[in-house]
């Protein structure tokens, strides 16, 4: 599988969006010796390597799983590691979303997180809105809040009909279509409540490679099982 491959399966079978778990950080950091924090600088770096190959690809929307409405119950030290990097990234962003003419959303629930992370998130997403590739950030996020957040707007704005459509548009992934595939590394074989609703007909992809080591050719090999699957969204072809 070469990059024309992959950039022929995405023309081909018209894949828009996919979305990333990016699990296995502490196991990576673990077998070698490091502290669970270089785990996640090194996941970082993967990061940025696997954007630039799906944008070099010509995915328009990208999702990734950065920090679970969970992850808040690891301990002191890792979660002050993560929002440190988290901050750092958002420094020099700007710079990568001129570059990849991305435009940057933050899934969740952002009131969470320290008043000048905010004030950036909500700075960077305001900066690069009209640009025309999505990269979607998962952080504070979960399924089930977001599907709930959605159903208590509706409430509160007493709406009675509600149609797939209109609730879609009240999730955080509004400017996305669903995502064609989700792909999980580091072994395990759930969701772990990412984009519930959204997931309803994407492919699932699991791969054992832990997400530091992740690869443009692990990117190949989940396109190439996908163009193997033949998608019926529930009709009979
Ligand atoms: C899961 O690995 C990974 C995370 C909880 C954090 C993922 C975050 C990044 C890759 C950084 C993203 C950066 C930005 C700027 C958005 P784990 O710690 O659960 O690994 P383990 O299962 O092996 O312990």
């Amino acid at each position: 599988m070469s990059v024309d491959e992959s950039k022929r399966i995405i023309a081909e079978k018209g894949v828009k969006h996919l979305a990333f778990i990016m699990d296995g950080n502490g196991r990576w950091a673990k077998k070698r010796g490091l502290s669970r924090s270089l785990g996640h600088k090194a996941g970082v770096e993967a990061m940025r390597r696997i954007l630039d190959y799906m944008f070099e690809l010509g995915v328009e929307h990208v999702t990734v799983y950065a920090f679970s409405t969970e992850n808040w119950k690891r301990s002191k030290d890792e979660v002050e590691a993560l929002m440190k990097l988290f901050s750092l990234q958002m420094r020099s962003a700007k710079k990568d979303l001129d570059e990849h003419r991305s435009r940057l959303v933050f899934l969740g629930d952002k009131s969470a997180f320290s008043p000048s992370m905010r004030k950036r998130m909500i700075e960077l997403e305001e900066y690069s809105k009209d640009n025309p590739r999505t990269v979607n950030i998962a952080m504070n996020y979960g399924a089930r809040a977001e599907i709930l957040r959605a159903v208590n707007a509706l409430i509160e704005k007493g709406e009675g009909n509600v149609t797939e459509e209109k609730f879609s548009s009240m999730l955080y992934t509004s400017l996305s279509p669903d995502p064609d595939m989700i792909i999980r590394t580091a072994g395990e074989k759930r969701l772990s409540n990412y984009l519930l609703w959204q997931a309803a007909y994407s492919e699932l992809y699991f791969t054992d490679t832990l997400w530091p080591d992740m690869q443009n050719s692990d990117v190949d090999a989940a396109l190439e099982e996908f163009a193997r699957r033949v998608r019926r969204f529930g009709a009979v072809v």
